[in-house]
């Protein structure tokens, strides 16, 4: 099958990597080996985003919920992240990849805020990629921030009430705050059909595909198939295939 031409890549594409402990268990390994090899994954789908012409692509690295795994494997995916950011650094800089976070980064701790901090200051110039990690990230807490930060908007004279619309208040979201577009494609591994209180809001429009291959066996085919996928479905946004196509219709 022939590759989507251009205009059917998304611009956007946000992923639930999910499936690490599975792939773990089926191999009698310890979860936190699957962990590991998620990891492997990133490198690999965040130069194949670059390569497929993804410009900006989210993953879900660690929800609100997820604090509630046993502490050592909270540990362990934190020990993880610090570790990916010390050796992501040098290869983002090359690649020009901005990082970007959403999510409450305030609340992770202070050796992976420290890194976080120092991969951002790095990267944060360049404007052609972007990987968005969502750390601590949770929708519903996200709406529940912005609703507070819109309200003391409202409080300090910024935003008036009788303007209250998706526009005016979608900017006070993580993703708004940060200048980051709705996902076009949302893509989750390892056979789950659920959101998991991922960027509901912003998902609104987003096409979705879900694959049953584990997080850690994912790669540049799984997500080429995705794309193509993607470039199959009619996006309607509420309108008419004919209102779509109007010199053919
Ligand atoms: C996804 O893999 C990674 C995180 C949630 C951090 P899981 O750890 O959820 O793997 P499963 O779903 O238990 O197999
Ligand atoms: C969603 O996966 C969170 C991340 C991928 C970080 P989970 O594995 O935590 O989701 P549930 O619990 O199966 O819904
Ligand atoms: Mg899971």
């Amino acid at each position: 099958m022939s590759s989507p031409s251009p205009g059917q890549i998304p611009q956007h594409v946000a992923i639930i990597m999910d499936g690490n402990g599975r792939w773990a268990k089926q191999r009698g390994l310890p979860r936190l080996e699957g962990h590991r090899r998620g990891v492997e994954t990133v490198r690999t789908v965040v130069d194949a985003a670059r390569e497929i012409g993804i410009r900006t692509i989210t993953l879900y690295a660690f929800s609100v919920e997820n604090w509630k795994r046993p502490p050592e494997e909270v540990s362990g995916l934190m020990g993880l992240l610090d570790y990916f950011l010390k050796r992501e650094l040098n290869n983002l800089i090359k690649n020009r990849v901005r990082l970007l976070t959403i999510g409450r980064t305030e609340e992770l701790p202070e050796n992976v805020q420290r890194e976080l901090n120092r991969v951002k200051e790095a990267t944060k110039d360049f404007t052609e990629w972007t990987l968005v990690l969502a750390l601590n990230y949770g929708s519903r807490t996200e709406v529940a921030d912005a609703a507070r930060d819109y309200a003391a908007a409202v409080q300090a004279g910024h935003e008036q009430l009788t303007d209250a619309s998706w526009d005016s208040f979608s900017r006070y979201l993580y993703t708004g705050a940060a200048g980051i577009p709705d996902p076009d494609l949302l893509i989750r591994t390892s056979g789950e059909l659920r959101i998991s209180n991922f960027l509901m809001l912003q998902l609104a429009y987003a096409e979705m595909v879900f694959t049953p291959v584990a997080w850690p066996e994912f790669g540049k085919a799984e997500l080429q198939a995705a794309v193509d996928e993607f470039a199959r479905r009619e996006r309607r946004f509420g309108q008419t295939t004919e209102q779509l196509k109007p010199a053919r219709a």
